[in-house]
């Protein structure tokens, strides 16, 4: 599986929308024609829950303590059009059996490597700096950063951005940023003051934001992305947007926001 084609959700502030971003641009890519893989890297495992409604016994973390045991193994289709490679606290018992390993957060790139038949892969990661978001920034071509638009929300994504440049300076190589979405956007005037303010801040990278929308919370009620329950929804156009701009970046030829990127 080509790096390109791998993309982590990221954001060390909890509530952000990742796995909520995970899901409909999930849903989105596959309405492309797109072959999609989300893995679940957080040990809460929610969005395990949303595409199953259920947990499991042995997730991602477990391919990941044991370099023998193959990811493919352990993939499930989903309802949602969208294939799973579910989490659960086994990412926890890794992160904790590979800490003194200066090689353990490239394990993710090795378990992932193998797998076929995927145009895109989409990685959900905890709201924390830790090992499954820099085990999944290394293992990414691209990263996406959920996040809402207050001052404290702008803080927390910089704070993200910032590990992510120190894993750099450690010279490995680190996923590009392919894009910052405003999440659950309000109509009010400090969620139109903050939208401005990444804009400002970010350029282009900042992608369409996604309004707050009662559509989504629906979806997500049916453990289903908005592609699926209401592909008329207004947020959709949002979703559509940037599974556009994943869809060139897998293809390898998107060239748009990559000096804002930093990259
Ligand atoms: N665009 C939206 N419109 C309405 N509600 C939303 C939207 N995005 C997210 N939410 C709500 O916010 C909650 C938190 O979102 P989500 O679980 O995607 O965040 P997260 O960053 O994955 O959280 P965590 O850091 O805990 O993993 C969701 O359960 C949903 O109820
Ligand atoms: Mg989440």
């Amino acid at each position: 599986m080509n790096r390109e084609r791998i993309v982590a959700i990221v954001n060390r502030k909890g509530g952000s929308g990742k796995s909520t971003t995970a899901l409909n641009l999930g849903g989105a890519l596959a309405e492309l024609g797109m072959r999609v893989l989300v893995v679940d890297l957080d040990p809460q495992a929610s969005l395990t829950r949303l595409l199953t409604d259920r947990t499991v016994e042995c997730g991602v973390g477990t391919c990941i303590s044991a370099p023998g045991q193959p990811a493919a193994d352990l993939i499930q289709g989903t309802a949602a059009g969208i294939d799973l490679l579910p989490g659960d606290r086994s990412i926890e018992a890794a992160a904790l059996a590979l800490s003194d390993s200066p090689s353990g957060f490239l394990r993710l790139r090795r378990v992932l490597a193998p797998l076929e038949g995927y145009d895109v892969l989409l990685l959900d990661t905890p709201p924390a700096l830790g090992f499954a978001l820099s085990s999944a920034v290394l293992a990414a071509g691209w990263a996406i950063l959920p996040t809402a638009s207050t001052q404290q929300d702008i803080d927390a994504l910089l704070d993200t951005m910032m590990a992510m440049d120190e894993l750099e300076v450690d010279e490995m190589v680190c996923a590009r940023r392919l894009a910052i979405v405003p999440n659950a956007v309000h109509r009010d005037r400090p969620d139109r003051g903050g939208l401005e303010a990444l804009r400002s801040a970010y350029g282009e990278l900042v992608a369409e934001a996604v309004p707050h929308s009662a559509a989504i919370k629906r979806a997500l009620n049916r453990h289903l992305p908005l592609a699926r329950t209401e592909p008329g929804a207004k947020a959709m156009a949002a979703y559509r947007a940037l599974a556009r701009r994943v869809k060139l970046a897998a293809e390898g030829s998107y060239g748009g926001v990559l000096s804002a990127a930093g990259a």
